[in-house]
């Protein structure tokens, strides 16, 4: 496999040498639909630096990139970013087959990648700020701690006005295309926005920290190679901006209304909230469970205000797929939503006043009682349902900014 694989150049002194993964399409729960890469690059300088490497099947991949400009032997350092295992799971056979003089991580990193991995040489703590130099060139490192791993890193490149950002900036997305300037611009922003829900939102408060410390830090950034995905090189104030607002979390006027159905009765509240949404103003999202992933659940989940949530009774409870997008949800923590619960039901009727629970239990503003309809509503009960989505929408219009 040696020779078949090239290496980009993307600054100066750096080279991309990851590996495109034309078919991952789950990735511990978030549905890829475009793939994803796993970026590592190399820093030809004094002391050759490889930062990070790429997820365990794809090692043959990274050595010929790496190849096609030097010998891998010729490696003096390598720089863990990121020790999750899409970055780290070649690393210790990668450290056996180069024999690097030093290897590199965070505090926490060199902690972490002892804990995975049986890794006999020392891996070298960077302290938060430290400076190393590669000779002709020098890295310093930003610890960026549960962004999104206790051991998460930034370097930067200093001479090439480079920085090395691990997770943040990423997103899954397989291509021969190595920079976001030669991508569509509704391709990036789609992909980078689900990244972001999927990945970084129960992160949001240390997203607009590590902002205004890289904001006050006063560093020179010209280019920020991620470790997935293309690495940007222009109008790098648009995706720092699009960070900031996604981390703000403030509510628009939008209603992801959220749903399963057995029979189609909960289908028919949803419709009829929908359509009170609607004609209060608001704009609407109608997701089934039976046609969309959680993953794409988290991304209209964003940029939403509000978040209303329905199912059929089964077995006493809401219907599988709803309690597996709402564990999900919780887990994202998204903020200052409103929200309410319905759903349909035979005979016992527990799955509305469970989704309240979950709901309440995610801190969204419930504007009601859960709404129940008994076999198939009837028109006074899509009438309710009628009303709570003009409920919420005019809410909304209190509380939400507006684009
Ligand atoms: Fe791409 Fe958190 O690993």
């Amino acid at each position: 496999m040696l020779g078949i694989y090239k290496a980009v150049k993307i600054s100066e002194h750096v080279y991309w040498v990851g590996a495109v993964d034309w078919t991952i399409r789950d990735f511990h729960g978030y549905t890829t639909k475009r793939g994803s890469s796993y970026n590592a690059y190399l820093i030809m300088a004094d002391k050759i630096t490889l930062i990070d490497t790429v997820k365990s099947p794809f090692r043959q991949e990274l050595l010929s990139r790496i190849a096609s400009v030097t010998d891998p032997k010729n490696i003096d350092y390598i720089i863990s970013n990121h020790s999750e295992m899409d970055h780290s799971g070649c690393l210790a056979e990668v450290i056996q087959e180069v024999s690097p003089e030093k290897v590199f991580a965070s505090t926490m990193g060199a902690k972490t990648l002892k804990e995975h991995f049986s890794i006999d040489q020392e891996i070298i703590a960077l302290k938060d700020g430290s400076e190393l130099s590669l000779g002709n060139v020098t890295l310093k490192f930003m610890e960026t701690r549960m962004l999104h791993w206790p051991d998460s890193m930034f370097s930067y490149l200093k001479e090439d006005a480079l920085l090395f950002s691990q997770d943040a900036f990423g997103m899954h997305l397989a291509s021969m295309e190595r920079f976001a300037d030669e991508v569509d611009d509704a391709v990036l922003d789609y992909e980078a926005a689900t990244y972001y829900a999927n990945i970084l939102l129960p992160y949001s408060a240390l997203v607009l920290s590590l902002l205004d410390k890289v904001s006050k830090s006063g560093l020179d950034i010209s280019i920020i190679a991620p470790d997935h995905g293309p690495v940007w090189r222009k109008d790098l104030g648009r995706m720092l901006g699009l960070y900031k607002k996604w981390a703000q979390q403030k509510p628009t006027n939008k209603a992801v209304v959220l749903y399963h159905t057995m029979w189609h009765s909960t289908e028919l509240m949803a419709r009829a909230i929908e359509e009170g949404l609607f004609a209060g103003g608001a704009r609407v999202k109608v997701m089934s469970m039976g046609a969309f992933h959680r993953s794409d659940v988290a991304y209209e989940i964003l940029d939403a205000g509000a978040l209303i949530a329905g199912s059929s009774t089964l077995n006493n409870n809401m219907l599988p797929a709803m309690a597996d997008v709402l564990t999900y949800l919780k887990g994202l923590k998204p903020r200052d939503l409103l929200g309410a619960a319905f759903g349909s039901y035979g005979w016992s009727g527990e799955s509305a006043s469970h989704i309240h629970d979950i709901l309440a239990s995610m801190k969204v503003d419930l504007v009601s009682e859960p709404v129940k309809a008994k076999y198939v509503p009837d028109d006074d009960i899509l009438k309710t349902c009628y009303a709570l989505g003009k409920t919420v929408a005019e809410k909304l219009q209190e509380v939400a900014i507006h684009e």
